[in-house]
C-alpha cells in the first residue's frame, strides 16, 4: 500500500514496484489521478488520510482485495513554510495530521495484521529536513523528525515480530510539493536551488533499491549524508550558513 501515490514520489514508487512484480493498493483523494497512475491489477482508493472512516476504509479494501498488506508506504505528506513564531496554527495542525497522525494511524490499522503474519515492513517518508532543521521549514522538519523518530522506535518495538521499519529522507525531488505546500512560499534562493535535486523516478529507484537490502534509513540522493555528517560534526557553522540562506532570499523576494 503507498499513500500519496496519485503523483510525485509516491506514484514513481508505484511504477518501480509494479516493474518489481508487486501489487499494489494506491491511496490519495484524487481519484482521477490514481487511476492513470494505477495498473491493471492495482487497487486505486481515493481517501483523504486526515479522517478516520477513510484511513479504514483504505485498509479494509486493499485486505479485502489482496488478502493482506506485506508493505506499508506512508508517503503522503505536505510542506509549511513560515517562521514558526508566527505560523498560522490551523495550518500547522492540519499538516501534523497529515506528516504524523495518518502515518501512525496507518501503522495502527496495518501492523496486526503483519504481527499475525510475523512478517512486514513499514517505509515512512520523512526528508532530509528531518535530519537537519531548516529554517524556512521548521515546522515540517518538527513534522518529519518525528515521523524519523517514529520510525526507529517502531523498528526496535518490532524486530522481534518480523516487521522491519525504514526512513526515507529525501533531498530536493522535482515534484509540484511547492504548489502544494499548506502555507507560505519558500525564499526565491530556496526555490531555485538545485542542491541534492532528483526527479521522482531516481528516489523512487533508490527507495525500492533501499527496501531490497533493508535498510534502516535511506538518504537519496545519497551525497546528502554529507550534509547530515557536516551538521553533526559542526553545528553552529552549519546553522550560520543556514541562516544566511534564509535570510538573503527573504532580503531579495
Ligand atoms: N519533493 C520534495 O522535495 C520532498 C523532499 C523531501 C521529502 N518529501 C516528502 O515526500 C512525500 C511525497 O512528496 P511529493 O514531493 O511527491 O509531493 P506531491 O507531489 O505534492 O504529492 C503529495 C501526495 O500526497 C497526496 N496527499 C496530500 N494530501 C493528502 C490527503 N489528505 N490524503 C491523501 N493523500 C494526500 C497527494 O495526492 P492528492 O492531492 O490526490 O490527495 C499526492 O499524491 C511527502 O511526505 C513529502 O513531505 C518531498
Amino acid at each position: 500500500m503507498i499513500t500519496g501515490a496519485s503523483e510525485g514520489i509516491g506514484a514513481a514508487c508505484a511504477h518501480a514496484l509494479r516493474e518489481r512484480g508487486a501489487r499494489l493498493a494506491l491511496v490519495a483523494r484524487s481519484e482521477a489521478k490514481l487511476r492513470a497512475v494505477a495498473g491493471s491489477d492495482d487497487l486505486a482508493v481515493p481517501a483523504d488520510l486526515t479522517k478516520a472512516k477513510d484511513r479504514e476504509r483504505a485498509v479494509h479494501n486493499a485486505i479485502s482485495h489482496f488478502g493482506h498488506i506485506d508493505i506499508l508506504i506512508n508517503n503522503a505528506g505536505a510542506g509549511l513554510y513560515a517562521p514558526s513564531w508566527q505560523a498560522p496554527m490551523d495550518e500547522v495542525r492540519r499538516m501534523y495530521e497529515l506528516n504524523f497522525f495518518a502515518p501512525l494511524e496507518m501503522i495502527h490499522l496495518v501492523v496486526p495484521g503483519m504481527r499475525a503474519r510475523r512478517e512486514g515492513m513499514i517505509v515512512n517518508v520523512a526528508s532530509i529536513a528531518g535530519k537537519v532543521t531548516l529554517p524556512w521549514l521548521t515546522l515540517y522538519s518538527a513534522s518529519k523528525y518525528a515521523l524519523g523518530s517514529l520510525t526507529d522506535g517502531l523498528r526496535m518495538e518490532l524486530r522481534r515480530d518480523g516487521i522491519h521499519t525504514i526512513t526515507v529522507c529525501p533531498g530536493y525531488v522535482s515534484t509540484a510539493f511547492q504548489d502544494h505546500v499548506l502555507s507560505g512560499q519558500p525564499p526565491e534562493h530556496v526555490r531555485r536551488t538545485k542542491m541534492f535535486k532528483i526527479t521522482p523516478e531516481r528516489c523512487a529507484r533508490d527507495i525500492v533499491k533501499g527496501m531490497e537490502r533493508r535498510a534502516r534509513t535511506i538518504v537519496t540522493p545519497a551525497s546528502g549524508w554529507a550534509f547530515v555528517i557536516l551538521e553533526r560534526l559542526f553545528p553552529n557553522w552549519i546553522d550560520r550558513r543556514l541562516e544566511d540562506i534564509y535570510f538573503r532570499g527573504l532580503k531579495t523576494s
